[in-house]
């Protein structure tokens, strides 16, 4: 009886963490996007009220961001998605910019070898080639069943007739003017100062977005606003040819696909890495049951930093575009390899990065890209990243074109052993060469559990990103939160080198950090970054929708 009464609470508690938590955020009985701007969200949504399926909305919504928010969203720059049909069929798409024809390996050095300040990050000089418009059309020539005039033309309405600036959104135009007019001089659109309220109406984006409807692909990629393109970024001293861009192919690849427990992840393969490292991590923690401990204390926190310690420094060695580079992935995502870089963890000290690898860096932004979760009616789901890489690029505005051109080319590692603009440490396998794909962390990711769609994550952030999904995923799966509360949890981030661990502001105590402290861990007190805004979807038990929409950012989940 004694042992009995003794074991209730204990069988309570299982049965209270096996019940998924409660939602908090949007539910909608069939259908949700959930994306950076309300605008996006509402006319992805619209598309599949109209009867059209996730591939359809992710065309419409990709576009729609590149007006709604300027900031990331964009036909200057690329990204990747990642889906899942209703039948189980899945699949990533790589609309990454590449390097032009004229790109080689030395070109950000000069002539002592040294990485010139700048030149892989502002103004043209720092352009890849961009991959998105190839992306939409990929995606809607191979899935999509409404014509593409029906997704483009409420973008281009919303083009003419202009968005609202949010409050967030002026603090960050106010905050990026002297770059602007650095890069494009005074007199362009985004010289001029923009309050909260006021509307941006996007007349030559219109035009360009309607060049793109009437004449598909090659109403970017080749003609006149391919020309036009091409001679603005080299007028400014960039590099990208008319060929260039009548070269650029967006590609389909076999995501990293991997179980945890009961899940099954699905993830962008390289040339991101974001697949590849969450794999890793995942696995290393794998066998320590991490759900057991309370949700954001020491030893959780403690586990996460060191896988991740280990896998961003295997990321920055062997990773690289898969075209031009041999990725050994059997021997990274191997279970023993894996098992056998955590045998030196240990609750008691921190693993010093010294002993996994070398260098010392400083992270300095991570908060660009912007990431949308689609699912549809049907049930099918597209997870997609998409970016300028810095906010709105490299600054470098085509007031004729109406967009931002991406600085993307800082995602090559310029010169081996030098951090890029994450902090982040590249080797000779992201080296740059013509026409190669420059390694992400971009992370798109969906998770089946027990065969069905469970969950649709993704996020911004840079070097943050992979982190960043990886602890939603966990919030939801290992400390019962519901969609909504897991996107809203403090996140933190370690990234091999620099060796510290960063945190969220407000969400860690002071007696917290102090412990991580005296156990060896090395933080960053004075930096308390922001980290990604988590853009997500949870299906729920009774086959519901839940969105997770970061309060970080104005993400706005919307369905029906
Ligand atoms: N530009 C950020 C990334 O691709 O990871």
């Amino acid at each position: 009886m004694r042992r009995l009464i003794l074991a209730i609470p204990l069988l309570l508690f299982i049965q209270c963490k096996q019940q998924p938590a409660a939602p908090t955020g949007l539910v909608t009985e069939k259908a949700m996007v959930v994306s950076a701007r309300e605008e996006a969200s509402k006319i992805g949504s619209e598309v599949m009220r109209k009867g059209g399926n996730a591939f359809d909305a992710m065309v419409a919504t990709e576009l729609a961001l590149a007006v709604a928010y300027p900031f990331a969203g964009n036909i200057g720059g690329g990204g990747f998605i990642v889906y899942r049909k209703n039948n189980g069929e899945i699949g990533g798409l790589d609309y990454r910019e590449k390097a032009p024809l004229a790109a080689h390996k030395d070109m950000y050095l000069d002539s002592l070898g040294n990485v010139i300040p700048n030149m892989s990050t502002v103004g043209a000089t720092a352009v890849g080639v961009p991959g998105t418009v190839a992306g939409v059309f990929e995606v809607h020539e191979k899935f999509g069943s409404l014509p593409f005039s029906e997704l483009i033309e409420p973008v281009i309405a919303l083009a003419e007739r202009g968005v609202v600036v949010t409050e967030k959104q002026a603090k960050r135009i106010e905050s990026y003017h002297d770059r602007f007019v650095e890069v494009n001089g005074d007199s362009t659109k985004f010289a001029q100062a923009f309050k909260a309220g006021d509307t941006i109406k996007y007349p030559m984006l219109a035009k360009t977005l309607t060049a793109i409807k009437e004449k598909g692909k090659d109403g970017f990629y080749k003609g006149e606003v391919a020309e036009k393109l091409a001679s603005f970024i080299q007028e400014q001293g960039g590099f990208v040819t008319v060929e260039d861009l009548e070269r650029y192919e967006a590609k389909w690849r076999d995501p990293v696909v991997f179980n945890y427990k009961d899940l099954r992840m699905i993830s962008m393969s390289p040339p991101s890495s974001g697949g590849v490292t969450i794999n890793q991590i995942f696995k290393m923690i794998e066998p320590h049951n991490i759900g057991k401990y309370d949700h954001n204390t020491a030893r959780p926190i403690q586990l996460f930093t060191e896988a991740a310690r280990r896998a961003y420094a295997d990321r920055n060695y062997f990773l690289g575009d898969p075209d031009f580079v041999d990725i050994p992935l059997g021997v990274l995502l191997d279970d023993t390899y894996l098992q056998n870089r955590m045998k030196d963890f240990s609750f008691d000290n921190a693993t010093l990065s010294s002993a996994v690898g070398h260098g010392e860096v400083e992270i300095v932004e991570s908060s660009e890209t912007t990431h949308y979760s689609i699912v549809d009616a049907q049930g099918n789901a597209i997870s997609a990243t998409t970016t300028l890489n810095g906010g709105f690029g490299s600054k470098l505005y085509s007031e004729e074109l109406g967009f931002f051109l991406n600085n993307e080319m800082d995602d090559f590692s310029s010169k081996p052993g030098v951090p890029n603009m994450f902090g982040l440490i590249g080797a000779e396998a992201n080296s740059i060469a013509p026409e190669k794909r420059m390694l992400s962390s971009m992370t798109p990711t969906i998770v089946e559990k027990d065969g069905h769609l469970y969950l649709v994550v993704g996020t911004p952030g840079g070097s943050t990103i992979i982190t960043a999904v990886a602890q939603t995923i966990l919030n939801v799966h290992e400390f019962n939160l519901s969609m909504q509360e897991a996107v809203n949890a403090p996140r933190f981030h370690h990234q091999w080198l620099p060796d510290y661990v960063v945190f969220e502001p407000d969400g860690f105590s002071k007696e917290l950090i102090e412990e991580l402290k005296s156990k060896g861990y090395k933080i960053n007190e004075e930096r308390t970054p922001i980290m990604g805004k988590v853009d997500a979807i949870r299906v729920l038990p009774d086959g519901k929708l839940e969105g997770g929409a970061d309060r970080r950012g104005d993400d706005t989940a919307v369905g029906f």
